[in-house]
């Protein structure tokens, strides 16, 4: 096969050679972080009173636990699941706490360490598949994405075009790929992030897995190239990108940014609590070292500010506004701030139910769906919110796989599955709004 005289859809599937040195010389995933989960557990805890759930705040907050659903100890309550990891030191403690009460528990990993490491593709199939063009089914670190952003940039630029939009907190650009055909200046857009939260990766393997999708399909796939021609798609793989690559260097569970506190040494801030939407107020943490930590104040973080500033100058456009999270397969739509009904309650809901019937045709996974506050938990100052509010009609969160099975350790060889359902999803989504909804 030659790239010559190749339509551009052919030519795409074979993708960037040249990044196929790069990974050769990058194992990634930094020695497995030296062990540091090995004997660290996974348990699911469910209170059945509101007794037990007040013993689980206290033992959780005594042991620090690193919750791993809900996402913050105030979540926690009465009749619903709590997943926790627990380090190997505090196992023991906890073990024997769970058998005093008697409260449900079932220990979804052993050895934290063994799940990170089987759920890697084996060496053979990481390069096997790199031979033919780029792997999209290993995750990949902040340096291979951006590399694969610019090799695009670089290749498809009939396409796609690569911006900045700012630099995060520790000085790293803050990059968007802009997709879709560019026939006229102004078309309505869909913008789409990934990795908000640091340690879902499944959420950057899905943003660049669509970017693959649209690239390939767009001459043979009627839905795409109705897509690509109506609307642009502004793409950031990775939203937070200091955090993002301190999950792959130093703590694979690592979720907020990475921005200095001035009064503890605890870092970071969620940047999906840091948004000027009922800012700090329930689901959200004031305290610098829990995960739910809303910022000193909102907008703090210079990954926030630079989505929500290209947000804000760019909203007349956008259409919808895609936020990928994991786990917990759900899609969900606003508020999350508040248990109420948004105005275009209909729309919004039917575009959702039709969208996980989509997800669910591919291989029967089941996706809950509604309003975030009363699907997932009362969260205040998230992005999905301040979008919505500011006037983007359609703004989703999809909490990607699995149940808990896995968790944030979704293996390699789970990403294929996943993404290729979530594009149905997407794409759903993305022609219902090309339709006028009553
Ligand atoms: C467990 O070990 C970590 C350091 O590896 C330490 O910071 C922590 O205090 C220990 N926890 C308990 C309960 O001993
Ligand atoms: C993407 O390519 C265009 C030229 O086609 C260039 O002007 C732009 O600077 C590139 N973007 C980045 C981030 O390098
Ligand atoms: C969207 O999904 C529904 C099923 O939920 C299906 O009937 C419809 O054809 C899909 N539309 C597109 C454009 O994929
Ligand atoms: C509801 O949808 C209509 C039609 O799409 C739109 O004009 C209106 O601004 C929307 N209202 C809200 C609050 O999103
Ligand atoms: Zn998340």
């Amino acid at each position: 096969m030659k790239f010559l005289g190749k339509p551009r859809s052919q030519r795409a599937a074979f993708l960037p050679l040249c990044l196929l040195f790069l990974k050769i010389l990058h194992p990634g995933h930094s020695h497995l972080y030296s062990s540091r989960y090995a004997g660290d557990k996974v348990i699911r805890l469910i209170p059945n009173t509101e007794e037990e759930a007040y013993a689980l705040k206290n033992i959780y907050q005594q042991l620090k636990v690193d919750l791993w659903q809900p996402s913050s100890i105030s979540q926690v309550s009465e009749g619903t699941v709590t997943d926790v990891h627990i380090a190997h030191n505090g196992s023991r403690a906890l073990l024997a706490f769970l058998q005093e009460t008697n409260i449900q528990y079932k220990i979804l990993m052993e050895d934290l360490q063994k799940v990170l490491e089987k759920g890697r593709s084996l060496p053979t199939q990481r390069s096997r598949r790199s031979v033919s063009g780029y792997n999209y089914e290993v995750y990949h670190s902040l340096e291979e994405i951006q590399n694969w952003m610019h090799h695009l940039n670089k290749t498809h630029s009939g396409l796609i075009h690569m911006f900045s939009i700012g630099k995060s907190y520790e000085g790293r650009s803050l990059f968007v790929l802009k997709l879709g055909r560019r026939s006229r200046a102004y078309k309505r857009a869909v913008w789409i992030d990934c990795g908000i939260h640091a340690r879902e990766w499944i959420g950057p393997a899905f943003c660049q897995w669509f970017v693959k999708e649209a690239l390939l399909t767009y001459r043979s796939d009627p839905t795409m190239r109705k897509m690509l021609n109506h609307l642009y798609f502004y793409i950031m793989p990775v939203f937070n990108v200091d955090g993002y690559h301190f999950s792959w260097t130093n703590d694979r569970f690592w979720r907020k940014t990475r921005s200095r506190n001035s009064r503890f040494r605890c870092r970071g801030v969620d940047a999906n609590r840091n948004w000027r939407v009922k800012w700090c107020d329930e689901g959200a943490s004031m305290h610098p070292c829990d995960d739910t930590y809303c910022g000193p104040f909102p907008e703090s973080e210079p990954e926030v500010k630079a989505v929500a500033n290209f947000l804000r100058k760019h909203k007349k456009h956008i259409r919808a506004y895609l936020s990928f999270h994991a786990y917990a397969q759900m899609l969900l739509y606003p508020y999350s701030y508040k248990y109420a009904t948004i105005p275009n309650f209909s729309c919004v809901e039917s575009a959702a139910h039709k969208a996980v019937n989509a997800l669910q045709s591919v291989y029967g996974v089941q996706y809950r769906y509604g309003p975030a506050s009363s699907t997932l938990y009362v969260s205040s100052g998230s992005s999905m919110d301040w979008a919505y509010k500011s006037g983007i009609p359609y703004t989703f969160a999809f909490e990607l796989r699995d149940t808990g099975h896995f968790g944030f350790l979704l293996p390699e060889m789970l990403i294929k599955p996943t993404c290729t359902e979530t594009m149905l999803a997407v794409k759903n989504i993305t022609m219902h709004l090309l339709k006028k909804c009553p």
